[in-house]
C-alpha cells in the first residue's frame, strides 16, 4: 500500500467506503468544526468539504481520523504491522548476521533501504502554479476559523521545512500557523521544538532572516512525520521513504534552497526574522482549552506555488479524542521499540486520549529491582519530547496499559502514597495550563509496581491476584448451557 500523494489517498479512502464528500455549502469558519467534531467523536469517515462558500478549494479533514485510517496513510493493514517493521529494521542493526547466506540477506536489505532515500527532482506538481509578488494571497485558500474564540484563521496540518543554520540539515515539523493578513501568518514553534532551535539559532548567529518554506498536502505518510518527535538531525523524509517504502520526490522551492516534497498540493515560501514576534492567539487546542495569546515569530509569505485543482488539507483539534489523537497513537506504537533500545525493561506504553500525550503516560515494565519503577520515570523524563511529560505511571509487565479500568484498580491498590510518589520539575509542555510557569514546572510520578522487600513491601508478602482455577474454569464452561444460559 503506497500513496503517490494526498488525492491518491483520497480516491483509496473512497474506495474504501471511508471517505464522505460533502456538496452542502459550508462556512470554513466554525460550521467545518462542529461538523468534523461530530464526526471525529462518533469513528466516522474523512470528510472532504466540496463546496465552502466563497472558495474553489476542497478542504480534506479527518484523514487521520480513525486507528485503521492512520494505519492505512502510514503503508500497513494494521499497526502491528508496522512496528514488526520497526522492529525488523533495529534487528538489522544490533543482531549482526552469521553465515554467508544471512550476511547476503542483511546486505540486501540495507540496499533496499538505500533505495528509501529521498531524490530531488526539477519538475514537481507542487510547482504547477506559480504566484509572487503583490498577487500572493494565503486568503485564496480556506483556511479554516475552527473555535469561537480563536484569534483567527490557522493553517493546522502544514509541513513547515526550515534548515539548522550550522549543519544545514533540514527539519520538518507540524506547527499551527495564525493568519495575521495576505502575506503574514503566526509560526507557532513551542520552545522544545526542532524548528525553534533553528529560530533560537539564527538569532544567536545574527542572520536577518532565516528561510522558510511551507507544504501543504502530500502523501499522508509525509504529512505525518512532520508530527513525529524525530531527533533533530534524523531526516524525516528518510523515515518518509522508509514508510513508503518509496524515496520521497523532493523539489527546491523557487525563492530559496528549502526542498519540499514535490507532491504537496500547495506549499507557501517565505522567512522569519529573527527578533521578529507578535501575539498568537487565543487557539483552541488539543488539550480542550484554548492556548491564550503569546509571542510567536511571524512568517511573511513571498511566493506560494500549487497544484492545478489543490486540496487544502486541515486537522481539527479540540477538547480529545481529536485527530491529532491517532496521529499520535502511531507514534507511541512506532517509537514504542526505540524506547526499549535505551529502556529495555519497558514492555509497553500508552499515551491516553484524555493525557494530550504530555499529561499522562502509563509504562508497564518487567521489574527486577528495588527502584525499578522510579528508575524508569527518570530515564522517560530524559527522552527526547517524554521531557515534558508531566504525570508517569508505572505498572507491572502483567498489566495492560490500555485498559484504564485495570490502571485504576491495579494503582490505587498498589500504592503507598507515603513512598510511590516521585516529585519532580523539568521542562513542561507550552500548551501545560496548570504549570505556574509556561515551559516549565513540576512532575510526578506514581509508583504502582509490586513493591518488593527493600521497598517496604509488605515485607515481600504480596498478596495474590484472584484467579479460578483452569479446571474449574474448563468445567463451567462444559456445563455453560445446563446452568441455562445461551
Ligand atoms: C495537528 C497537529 C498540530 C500541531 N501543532 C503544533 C504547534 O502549533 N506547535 C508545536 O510546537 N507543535 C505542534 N504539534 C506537535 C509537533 O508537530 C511535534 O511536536 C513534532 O515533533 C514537531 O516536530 P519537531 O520535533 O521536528 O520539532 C502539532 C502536531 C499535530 C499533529
Amino acid at each position: 500500500m503506497r500513496f503517490q500523494d494526498l488525492r491518491d489517498f483520497v480516491r483509496f479512502l473512497e474506495d474504501k467506503g471511508e471517505l464522505r464528500r460533502i456538496t452542502a455549502p459550508v462556512n470554513h469558519e466554525l460550521e467545518i468544526t462542529e461538523i468534523t467534531d461530530r464526526v471525529i467523536k462518533s469513528g466516522g469517515p474523512a470528510l472532504l468539504f466540496e463546496n465552502v462558500t466563497g472558495f474553489d478549494t476542497p478542504v480534506l479533514v479527518n484523514m487521520y481520523g480513525t486507528e485503521q485510517r492512520t494505519a492505512w496513510a502510514l503503508g500497513v493493514e494494521n499497526l502491528d504491522a508496522l512496528v514488526g517493521r520497526v522492529e525488523g529494521l533495529l534487528d538489522l542493526m544490533h543482531d549482526p548476521p552469521q553465515g554467508l547466506m544471512s550476511k547476503l540477506k542483511a546486505l540486501g536489505q540495507l540496499v533496499h533501504l538505500a533505495s528509501f532515500q529521498p531524490k530531488t527532482v526539477n519538475n514537481a506538481p507542487c510547482q504547477e502554479v506559480v504566484i509572487q509578488g503583490n498577487d500572493v494571497d494565503i486568503y485564496r485558500f480556506p483556511i479554516l476559523k475552527c473555535w469561537p474564540l480563536d484569534g483567527g484563521p490557522f493553517i493546522t496540518l502544514p509541513l513547515v521545512v526550515t534548515k539548522d543554520p550550522e549543519t544545514g540539515v533540514q527539519n520538518y515539523g507540524t506547527y499551527r500557523m495564525q493568519v495575521y493578513d495576505k502575506q503574514t501568518t503566526g509560526m507557532h514553534w513551542q520552545t522544545h521544538k526542532v524548528g525553534t532551535h533553528h529560530y533560537r539559532l539564527s538569532h544567536e548567529l545574527g542572520l536577518g532572516r532565516l528561510d522558510v518554506s511551507v507544504a501543504l498536502g502530500a502523501d499522508p505518510a509525509t504529512i505525518w512525520t512532520g508530527s513525529a518527535p524525530l531527533p533533530p538531525d534524523m531526516d524525516e523524509m528518510a523515515v518518509a521513504g522508509f514508510l513508503r517504502e518509496e524515496g520521497v520526490d523532493l523539489v527546491k522551492c523557487i525563492t530559496n534552497d528549502l526542498l519540499v516534497p514535490a507532491q504537496a498540493e500547495i506549499v507557501l515560501e517565505g522567512y522569519v526574522i529573527p527578533g521578529e514576534e507578535r501575539n498568537e492567539g487565543p487557539f483552541g487546542d488539543h488539550t480542550g482549552y484554548y492556548s491564550m495569546e503569546d509571542p510567536f515569530p511571524v512568517f511573511h509569505v513571498t511566493c506560494i506555488t500549487h497544484r492545478k485543482e489543490p486540496i487544502y488539507p486541515a486537522a481539527l483539534v479540540g477538547r480529545p479524542p481529536m485527530e491529532d489523537y491517532w496521529m499520535g497513537k502511531v507514534t507511541e506504537r512506532v517509537f514504542l521499540p526505540l524506547m526499549k533500545l535505551v529502556l529495555p525493561e519497558v514492555v509497553d506504553i500508552n499515551m491516553p486520549a484524555e493525557g494530550s500525550f504530555h499529561n499522562l503516560v502509563i509504562v508497564s515494565i518487567k521489574k527486577e529491582f528495588a527502584g525499578h519503577g522510579k528508575k524508569v520515570m527518570h530515564g522517560l523524563w530524559g527522552l527526547g519530547l517524554m521531557s515534558l511529560v508531566k504525570t508517569i505511571i508505572v505498572v507491572d509487565h502483567n498489566v495492560d496499559v490500555h485498559n484504564m479500568s485495570e490502571v485504576a484498580w491495579r494503582v490505587t491498590n498498589n500504592i503507598d502514597p507515603s513512598q510511590d510518589f516521585v516529585f519532580s520539575a523539568g521542562p513542561i509542555d507550552d500548551l501545560d495550563i496548570g504549570s505556574s510557569t509556561r515551559g516549565v514546572g513540576g512532575k510526578v510520578g506514581i509508583d504502582a509496581t509490586i513493591k518488593l522487600p527493600l521497598e517496604g513491601g509488605r515485607q515481600g508478602d504480596w498478596p495474590p491476584d484472584i484467579i479460578m482455577d483452569q479446571a474449574v474454569k474448563d468445567l463451567v464452561d462444559g456445563k455453560w448451557s445446563d446452568y441455562g444460559f445461551s
